[in-house]
């Protein structure tokens, strides 16, 4: 489908949207929500085109989901023909599968729940783990999750950090993007074994005894929630001699308080994307976006 695209955005993705639409040269317009006394939103949006996207980050997202949605529908009875939701972090996905008796499987839950709104959704790494690609997810759209792996190591190179510097993954799901981030910036990298005992209770090893005297660590991870696997890992490293260590995460969801206890931790810098915002964001990922966009909508 050819034609005019343009971004509606949900409140709070302002920005970042408008970032988009200047690398696509597309309209941005954003969604007026209200919510009633009674708790119930009111969706508005300006006419779409045939071809809209629609960008939603989505932490926090039982606020969001409603509005979300209520956007969608109101795009596609104005006129779009084609609907894509940019979120750049995709909510849920961590509940995987069932791990105790009862529990909803909420991955694919919030896929039922989106896939019948939009035609597309672009997201940045998300948490797949025993659901290998997004695509399986989403059976009935199309489904793309992009790796943020360059815009790491563009951030890393950016450094100058020299041969004091190691990338370290906290856990094994984590050593996927970890290799691909040192391959690119050719730097050494390792991976820890993590074991989770509760939200904020982590532990992580490392399979040898090695010392990490005069090094600079990188622990690279996609999401810090609470911030007990970078503390985790900050105290593995400088218990072995390590001269610093720094987080970089693709997904900022802690709050101040684990901020102090990350720093507090030894951890002396974090940076992340602004796929969410965050006062830690030093990367933008519109570039990202932009790039993947304009091959999947032939721009
Ligand atoms: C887990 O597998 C993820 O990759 C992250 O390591 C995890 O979500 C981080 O959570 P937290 O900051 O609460 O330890």
């Amino acid at each position: 489908m050819s034609g005019a695209l343009s971004i509606a955005s949900m409140p709070d993705n302002e920005a970042p949207a408008d970032r988009l639409a200047g690398i696509l040269g597309a309209v941005h317009t954003q969604v007026d929500v209200t919510t009633f006394p009674d708790g119930e939103t009111k969706v508005r949006i300006a006419a779409p085109t045939p071809r809209s996207i629609l960008y939603c980050t989505l932490d926090h997202p039982n606020d969001k989901l409603a509005p979300l949605i209520l956007a969608a529908s109101a795009l596609r009875e104005g006129g779009a023909a084609e609907i894509t939701l940019v979120a750049p972090y995709l909510c849920y996905m961590r509940q995987d599968c069932a791990f105790h008796q009862g529990e909803a499987v909420s991955q694919k839950v919030i896929a039922k729940v989106l896939s019948p709104w939009f035609d597309r959704i672009v997201t940045i790494e998300p948490h797949l783990h025993r659901t290998r690609r997004l695509e399986l997810l989403f059976p009935g759209i199309r489904a793309q999750a992009l790796s943020a792996a360059s815009l790491l190591a563009e951030l890393i190179s950016g450094d100058d950090a020299g041969d004091s510097a190691i990338l370290a993954g906290p856990d094994v799901e984590a050593r996927a993007w970890t290799k691909a981030v040192a391959e690119k910036t050719r730097l050494p990298f390792l991976t820890l074994a993590k074991s989770r005992h509760g939200s904020r209770n982590v532990q992580v090893q490392l399979e040898n005894e090695r010392r990490f005297d005069s090094m600079n660590i990188y622990v690279i991870d996609d999401v810090i929630s609470t911030g007990g696997t970078v503390i985790a890992a900050a105290e593995l490293f400088r218990a072995r001699g390590a001269e610093s260590v720094e987080a970089i995460a693709v997904h900022a969801l802690c709050r101040d308080a684990d901020l102090d206890r990350i720093a507090a931790a030894g951890v002396r810098r974090i940076r992340s994307t602004d796929s969410i915002a965050h006062k830690t964001n030093a990367i933008a990922v519109a570039p990202l976006l932009g790039d993947a966009l304009s091959r999947e909508l032939d721009l």
